[in-house]
């Protein structure tokens, strides 16, 4: 069983953590841990169709990100992989300082002390200096940063299909196999 913790912060593209919980969800050797802060579950309501209980209702596991004393806040609990989609700048900004302020940083520290797989899907344009020092910090640090930059080559005509190429990418990332078709081939 692989154990992929999904936080889902305030940046906008809440629906990049809710579409990698909806496919990670057909995978019957993953389980989910979810968190989600305030302004992640007040971006849910206002950018897609569904009310925050919905997506709690998708993972296997769901905690309060206020709970620093929650299982994934500690190195002891054994988990395989943690993405943040999308990480706000704050958060970015966190993690990069070692402020475990709230569950989502705490837990994704807990990632890097212990040397196991963190994913960022950093969403914020245009890019301050602050922000670019923040995540190259954090990708010399060998934390993945998976930008939600559609491409153009696999044709998309539809919003969704945008989205599969970046859950495609995350997937990929975590070493799970997948048919999502949005694959450059010549
Ligand atoms: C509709 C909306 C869209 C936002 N989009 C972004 C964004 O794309 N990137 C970002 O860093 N912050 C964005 N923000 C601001 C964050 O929500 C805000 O900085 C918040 O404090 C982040 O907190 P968190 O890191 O705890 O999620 C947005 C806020 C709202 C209300």
């Amino acid at each position: 069983m692989k154990k992929i913790v999904i936080g889902i912060s305030g940046a906008s593209g809440s629906i990049y953590g809710i579409d990698l919980l909806k496919k990670l969800k057909q995978y019957k050797d993953v389980e989910t841990h979810l968190v989600m802060n305030k302004w992640a579950m007040e971006n849910i309501k206002l950018e897609t169709p569904y009310d925050p209980q919905n997506i709690i209702e998708m993972a296997d596991f769901y905690y309060d990100n206020n709970n620093l004393g929650a299982s994934i806040s500690s190195g002891s609990f054994q988990v395989d992989a943690m993405v943040i989609a999308p990480a706000s700048m704050k958060t970015v900004a966190g993690i990069s300082i070692g402020f475990d302020a709230d569950l989502i940083m705490r837990a994704a520290g807990v990632m890097i002390k212990e040397n196991k797989q963190l994913i960022l899907v950093p969403r914020e344009t245009p890019l301050s200096a602050i922000h670019l020092e923040n995540l190259t910090k954090l990708a010399k640090l060998g934390v993945h940063i998976i930008p939600p930059i559609p491409s153009f080559y696999d044709k998309p005509k539809t919003i969704q299909d945008i989205i599969d190429h970046q859950s495609m990418k995350i997937l990929d990332s975590l070493g799970i196999q997948n048919n999502i078709e949005t694959r450059w081939e010549n």
